[in-house]
């Protein structure tokens, strides 16, 4: 008998039918003579029930042997649990099926963890999970995760068709030209010595295909990155790549309110409210310390510069008259804060380059802090005020340049929010969703080292338009028509208006990042030759696919989103790649090794 039902169907209206179930032995309880079995497939779980007395003993023994994820068809009929042996916590746990026909389909060996434990992924180290990882999905919460990122995808697809866009596949083996991070090169067989390079986004292909004609394209696309990974970060991930002609910054924000607004309304059942709110990259900073502040909790930073202007706190005062500044943040309620933490708080504060992480702990009505001494009255107010200072609390400060000032702040106040979190002082509700558009970021930063400018996004961001004539005279205020979206923390996206004149696309190469034109032409020659001959207005963003799916699915890591991810160190640990290959495969891409053979490690 084919499968009649799948696990997370039968109810009580089910009564006296003959069903046949097909999965997974999920978890098995002997009581008595008679066997209960819970049978999982993809969609959820059924109580099956082996009683000897109706049963042929052959069955029985059968079913009594079965293990843990054997593959089995069950035959059955439906019958009511009796009262009291009702399980409230899945759908299916008003009946059971009382089975008289048992088919097994498979063995299965035992297991290198269980998979009917929901809290196997704190229990079990990832690595293990990840060597099994087939074993890892089949958990139904692992499960969920999938559905949830094919749910989305189909949403994303539906929502893009009625907007217009058109989804157009672009090449994975593309040319190197560095956009940014380290890219993955491919060796050319034939083509000796050459290489193609894996893209790292699709952005040059996207907007020739504006140049193309197209308007407007979207694309859920795999990218390529070889950076040093995090929870956040994978060698391979998948954006939802969009761009468009004709168009400004505006309509951008409103097609993307719009997506977000139906994946959310897919994905939870949310109804998000739009517009989002806006907010310089100059006042994130200022307010939060990061360009993609978490904005469900305060702990904000506050500007001392005037007031410790004139200090007789010798720190305070040279770094304000070395043009820096002096920020200060209130961890309310953290006096409390072990030396520990404070250790941690000041190691931040020096990984910037700071000498120390100046602080008062008010305790017993009293600043308890090695600096208060050289503090007048009138600066010891200005705090109070600006940082409502009461007792239990803890002052951090930071005097710096700007950007490190805030930078340090806006660390400490997410390290903060965690211990404060964890002490019950303060709430971050966890399903709640704070989107922001992050504007008016500069289009250019200045790398110390290479005594150069470098683009903050990429070199294809249009400047703001009453910017452009500062370009090569005061690079550091030009405005980039760059945007991010980014919701409680995470940077969910970011694009920007393009460039499409050939001329000052060019300037920028070659006069505001110093790219020599030889290289400009190498690297981008068939781009500008491309905007020559009627290139559109055009603009666009991509959103981090998987950082999406990870905050709807409410898990930290993105490695929890993807069906197969590589650990932090770039492996596979499932099909053990990289790895190496034969003599003769290197020798057809022309290739030959300078690192010593990697020893196979001794198995312990
Ligand atoms: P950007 O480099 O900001 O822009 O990338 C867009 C979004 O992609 C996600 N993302 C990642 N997700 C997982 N692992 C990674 N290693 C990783 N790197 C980036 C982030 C990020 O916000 N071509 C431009 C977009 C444009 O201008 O239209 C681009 O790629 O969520
Ligand atoms: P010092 O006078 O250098 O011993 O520093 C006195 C206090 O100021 C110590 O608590 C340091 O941790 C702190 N401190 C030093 N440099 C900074 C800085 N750049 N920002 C904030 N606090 C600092």
């Amino acid at each position: 008998m084919k499968r009649t039902h799948h696990c997370n169907e039968l109810r009580p209206e089910h009564l006296g039918q003959t069903v046949s179930l097909t999965g997974w032995v999920h978890s098995r309880r002997d009581l008595g003579g008679v066997i209960f079995i819970d049978i999982r497939d993809r969609e959820g779980r059924t109580q099956t029930v082996y009683d000897p007395s109706d049963l042929p003993r052959e069955t029985f023994d059968q079913a009594a042997a079965l293990r843990s994820e054997c593959v089995v068809r069950v035959t059955g009929k439906v019958r009511v649990r009796p009262a009291g042996t009702i399980n409230p916590k899945i759908p299916t746990g008003e009946i059971e099926v009382a089975v008289s026909g048992l088919e097994v389909l498979n063995q299965a060996e035992v297991l290198p963890f269980p998979v009917d434990d929901p809290e196997v992924a704190g229990k079990v180290n990832e690595e293990l999970r990840l060597k099994y990882r087939y074993l890892d999905l089949r958990r139904p919460e692992m499960g969920r995760n999938l559905r949830v990122r094919s749910k989305v995808a189909t949403a994303t697809r539906m929502y893009m068709d009625e907007q217009g866009f058109l989804e157009v596949e672009t090449p994975t083996l593309f040319k190197s030209t560095p956009e940014g991070a380290r890219e993955f090169l491919v060796p050319s067989r034939i083509n000796p010595g050459q290489f193609y390079a894996l893209p790292q986004s699709p952005q040059q292909f996207k907007q020739i295909l504006m140049v193309a004609g197209v308007e407007r394209y979207f694309q859920i696309a795999r990218c390529y990155r070889d950076e040093d990974l995090r929870a956040d970060r994978q060698p391979e991930f998948t954006q939802v790549d969009i761009e468009m002609s004709f168009i400004d910054r505006e309509d951008i924000y409103q097609l993307i309110e719009g997506l977000l607004k139906r994946v959310w309304k897919t994905a939870l059942d949310q109804d998000v409210p739009t517009p989002f709110r806006r907010i310089s990259f100059q006042e994130a900073l200022n307010r939060y310390g990061i360009d993609k502040p978490d904005t469900r909790f305060g702990l904000e930073l506050a500007d001392f510069t005037e007031e410790f202007r004139e200090s007789a706190f010798r720190v305070f005062n040279s770094t304000v008259a070395n043009g820096g500044v002096v920020k200060a943040i209130n961890a309310k309620g953290l006096a409390c804060a072990t030396q520990g933490q404070m250790d941690t708080m000041t190691e931040t504060a020096k990984n910037f380059g700071a000498k120390g992480l100046a602080f008062i702990k008010v305790e017993g009505g009293e600043w308890k802090s090695p600096i208060v001494k050289f503090f007048s009255a009138a600066e010891k107010a200005a705090l109070t005020s600006k940082l409502g200072i009461e007792e239990g609390d803890l002052v951090l400060f930071a005097a710096d340049q700007w950007l490190n000032a805030c930078e340090i702040l806006g660390k400490i106040r997410l390290y903060c929010a965690e211990i404060l979190k964890a002490q019950g002082k303060l709430n971050i509700p966890a399903n709640r969703f704070d989107f922001l558009w992050v504007v008016d970021f500069p289009l250019l930063s200045f790398d110390k080292e290479q005594n150069r400018w470098y683009s903050s996004h990429h070199p294809f961001t249009a400047p703001v338009a009453d910017d452009i004539g500062f370009l090569k005279t005061d690079p550091k205020h030009v405005r980039g028509q760059h945007y991010d979206i980014v919701v409680n923390g995470v940077e969910l996206g970011g694009g920007s208006i393009r460039i499409h004149q050939p001329e000052l696309q060019k300037t920028v190469f070659e006069e505001v990042l110093q790219i020599p034109p030889e290289e400009t032409q190498l690297r981008f020659g068939y781009m500008l030759e491309a905007f020559k001959y009627g290139a559109p207005p055009h603009g666009g963003i991509a959103l981090g696919f998987d950082r999406m799916i990870a905050i709807l699915c409410g898990t930290p890591s993105i490695r929890d989103v993807i069906a197969f991810p590589k650990t932090a160190k770039g492996t596979c640990l499932m099909t053990d790649s990289p790895s190496a290959v034969s003599p003769r495969q290197l020798r057809d891409l022309h290739i030959d090794l300078k690192v010593p053979k990697k020893e196979t490690p001794p198995a312990n």
